[in-house]
């Protein structure tokens, strides 16, 4: 183990709370640089904890006074904790703190952003707003008095000047009262720090109303600054309509309060934030209208605006005892946002795409030196831990749990789990324990899962004899960072079997893998059948199956499990690419046609033939390639995807301009699965004519399209053939005053630059006077699509590298959090050759080395150093 760093925080060590609190009053007086926050906290002892300090949290906050029930009181402050000797009976906190939230580019607690007031105190952002238990498991009742644009002398004398009207002033719950520059609010649920919020600032809503099945009536706004945001909310209402609608049906879970704000904010680190009753959201996962967004964005914001709507019940009615338990309400949140997604659009196409992500980007950390449990067992900076293995692997592990047990049982542990822990901080224990009350299952091996760490390879056998069909299957898990031993894990492998027909001879059966090794065996079968292993994806696991392309290919037309009919031209794609790189191979023939005959397959869902038309990435051929004992020449792997999306064109000639014709959808827009599906695969195919066409037809959808999704596909295929830059000026021309809509022209210009420009191209955007900083989302779109574009990112000069760490370096001084995040850019350095490690680095070392370096960034580049 190495050496952990005195900060280290481990969930061994975890303590209960010595101090409870019951009631928090908090009063804020508004001002750019020097807000006021008055604090008025009824503690009590927490009769369970016989000892234990009185310690609050707080950071970057300027301490004018304290009292203990009245009391002048002298209190201890070091390294963000305060202590004071307390009483041990019940008793009253007060202070004033002074707080800039002017300067606030850290996104974390009370800042500024395009002119107003906002916050976000997830994880431990509270600590900056005032002296707190800034820990979930204190829930407390909050009132809130906000007030604004008025100058105001404070209680220790000091007058401060207004700053202008803010009409608009908001906190969670109930409005109980407003006036003149003045507002209060009251949330009756009690919470941990991390749900409050507030917004202040020059806003008007979209609204609209829910009448709750039992007949609560709630009013719902969308809240935007004046001016064309107003017209991108009519969709994410709906979203959150449907989001309400689906809970009570599914679920069983209905609204509590009166009142649901959402505000759309320019500046936010994250997506959005569940902050009871005041959601708090990145633009980019809110707005949207047919002129700005695209298909795929209207259905991340849709899925967004569940995942923030179910937190309601999953994380704020029953929260998490503490950050090591994140899992328990993100895991299970986003595995709820799944299911809305798949119930409301396409279950094979949702399974497909979530798929994707999770091989993507869970897998690539879970096979790194990133690599953590669901349940980390200890971290420095918990902003850290905001991780694709927390949400997407922690949601895989519930859809397998679900599979074990059954959806009725599932039903009834979660009926179980919301009357048991409603208003409780609870673990993955307390998770796991309503399953077992309500199965009598014991749940001990499954548990693993949330322990260990490392993406589990299952390995495949089959023979036929005597009229019996054996199957054997093998795990294993790899060493990870702090875990070499692993033990067997409880997998549910759902498999089928087909006859040489295409006939099911066994259809979707759940095996449970809980040896090391077991062999499972099937009787009564006229001949070898073809198995159809780990359908719908049934575990997060890698496969391994010695399967020839024929019988991929057989898989790809026949397979009767969408999801593996899909996974078998994935996998015959990514054979190919990599003969294609190691033996400059030309592709084989039973991929080129089993590709056309889906295409041609007018009785396939569209959006599924255009999964299918997808080639992996080039970053996943690099990992297949490194998998399988090669070191992956980014630049190679680029050439052979290219070649290939050359052969497929002339390949599929004859069939793209009909699909294309077939594909256009008439009418106004919607974003509807339907039609999104039908653009999807006709920009696949523009995609692929542009290659043989040079860019007539992409030239002309560009001209004539009346919505954001075929401008930007139009534009992507340009860009592709590198015949783009025309329609990029006038794209820029149309749309410079649109955010949301340049963070696409900077990002795509990146993603798409040819590999030896791209460092160039980052560099140069960075000089545009819409460029910015301090906006996470601009910087992402430059610095994010550097990273996406593999063969740029990894040219052998390291330009990209140095230029990439020399930007880290900056962002660190004002944003700690995205600084951490965007490290991850350089997780795969031990992949490569040792001229690119020594490259990739000696940039890591550079940020490490930088004098005042961040907590969060410093410890994310000590783990991808290892
Ligand atoms: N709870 C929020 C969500 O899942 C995300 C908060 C992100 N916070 C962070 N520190 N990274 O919707
Ligand atoms: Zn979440």
């Amino acid at each position: 183990m190495p050496d952990a760093a005195p900060d280290t925080i481990y969930l061994a060590d975890y303590q209960p709370p010595a101090y409870l609190v019951d009631d928090v009053h908090l009063t804020f007086h508004l001002h750019p640089t020097k807000t006021h926050v008055i604090s008025r906290i009824a503690f009590r002892k927490n009769p369970d904890v016989q000892d234990g300090r009185f310690e609050l949290h707080g950071e970057e906050l300027t301490l004018l006074w304290a009292r203990i029930d009245g009391q002048d009181w002298k209190p201890f402050v070091t390294d963000g904790i305060l202590t004071a000797s307390a009483p041990t009976e019940a008793f009253i906190w007060e202070a004033e703190v002074e707080i800039n939230p002017s300067a606030n580019t850290a996104l974390e607690g009370l800042y500024m952003s395009g002119g107003m007031y906002c916050t976000q105190c997830e994880a431990e952002g509270f600590r900056r707003i005032t002296y707190y238990p800034d820990r979930p498991d204190v829930m407390a009742k909050f009132t809130v008095r906000i007030e604004s644009g008025q100058p105001a002398t404070l209680s220790n004398g000091q007058k401060i000047s207004g700053d202008g009207p803010h009409p608009v002033l908001l906190s969670n719950g109930n409005a109980t009262g407003a006036g003149e520059g003045w507002a209060e609010w009251h949330d009756p649920w009690p919470k941990p720090a991390y749900l409050f919020a507030l917004v202040a600032g020059d806003l008007v809503a979209h609204s609209d109303t829910f009448t709750t099945r039992s007949g609560r009536d709630v009013d719902l706004n969308i809240w935007v600054r004046p001016g064309a945001d107003e017209a991108k909310c009519a969709f994410g209402m709906q979203a959150l309509k449907k989001s309400m609608t689906w809970d009570e049906q599914v679920y069983g879970r209905e609204y509590d309060l009166d009142l649901f704000n959402i505000v759309a904010v320019d500046d936010f680190n994250a997506g959005a934030m569940e902050n009871k009753g005041l959601n708090i959201f990145n633009a980019s996962a809110v707005l949207a209208s047919s002129e700005t967004a695209t298909d795929t964005d209207f259905e991340r914001i849709e899925g967004i605006i569940a995942h923030e709507y179910f937190h309601n019940w999953t994380g704020n009615r029953i929260t998490c005892r503490d950050w090591f338990q994140l899992c328990l309400k993100e895991g299970l949140t986003v595995f709820r946002d799944q299911q809305f997604t798949s119930d409301i659009r396409s279950q094979a196409v949702k399974r497909i795409d979530d798929a994707i992500v999770l091989r993507a980007y869970q897998f690539r950390e879970d096979n790194g030196p990133l690599a953590h449990p669901v349940r980390p067992e200890s971290f420095v900076e918990i902003n850290n831990f905001y991780t694709a293995t927390v949400y997407e692997k922690g949601a895989e592990v519930i859809g397998m749990l679900k599979l074990l047990v059954g959806d009725d049982a599932y039903t009834k542990a979660l009926d179980l789990y919301f009357t048991r822990h409603d208003g409780d901080a609870a673990t993955i224990e307390n998770w796991l324990q309503v399953f077992t009350d309500t199965t009598g299952r014991d749940l001990s091996q499954f548990k693993k899962w949330y322990a260990q760490a490392g993406t589990p390879r299952l390995t495949v056998r089959d023979e036929y004899v005597d009229g019996i069909y054996h199957l054997h299957l093998q795990q294993a898990t790899p060493a990870t960072p702090e875990q070499n031993v692993k033990e067997p894990l409880l997998i549910p492998v759902a498999i089928g079997l087909l006859d040489e027909n295409g006939a099911e001879v066994l259809p979707t059966t759940v095996l449970e893998l809980t040896e090391a090794e077991q062999t499972f065996t099937f009787d009564g079968l006229a001949s070898k059948p073809i198995p159809s292993i780990l359908r719908n994806f049934s575990a997060p696991v890698i496969v391994t199956h010695d399967k020839t392309n024929t019988e991929r290919a057989f898989l790809l037309a026949h397979d009767t499990d969408p999801f593996n009919r899909w996974d078998a031209g994935r996998m015959l794609a990514q054979d190919v690419l990599m003969l294609m790189v190691r033996y400059d191979a030309t592709p084989d023939a039973a991929f080129l046609d089993g590709l056309a005959a889906v295409l041609r397959d007018d009785t396939l869902d569209p959006a599924f033939r255009a999964l299918v038309l997808r080639l992996p990435s080039e970053e996943d051929t690099a990992q297949a390639l490194f998998d399988d004992g090669d070191t992956p020449d980014p630049t190679m792997i680029n050439r052979a995807h290219e070649t290939l999306k050359l052969h497929i064109a002339q390949h599929l000639q004859d069939t793209l301009p009909r699909i294309y014709a077939d594909m256009a959808v008439t009418g106004p827009y919607t974003p509807d699965a339907e039609p999104a599906g039908k653009r999807a695969l006709g920009n696949a195919a523009l995609a692929l004519i542009s290659k043989l066409d040079g860019g007539k037809q992409a030239t002309l959808q560009f001209a004539n399209a009346d919505n954001m999704t075929q401008q930007l596909a139009a534009l992507r295929a340009l860009l592709q053939i590198s015949k783009g830059q025309d329609a990029l000026a006038a794209f820029e021309a149309q749309w410079q005053h649109d955010r949301l809509v340049m963070d696409k022209w900077f990002a795509l210009q990146v993603s798409l630059a040819a590999p030896e420009a791209a460092a160039d191209t980052a560099q140069r955007l960075t000089e545009h006077p819409a460029f910015d900083i301090k906006n996470p989302n601009r910087f992402r779109s430059v610095f994010g699509a550097l990273k996406g574009n593999t063969a740029g990112f990894h040219q052998s000069s390291g330009t990209a590298y140095a230029l990439l760490a020399d930007w880290l370096i900056k962002l660190d001084k004002l944003n700690p959090q995205t600084t951490a995040r965007m490290t991850a850019s350089f997780e795969t350095w031990q992949r490569y050759d040792t001229d690119r490690q020594g490259k990739m680095r000696a940039a890591l070392t550079r940020i490490a080395q930088t004098p005042g370096l961040s907590r969060d960034t410093k410890e994310m580049v000590t783990r991808i150093l290892g």
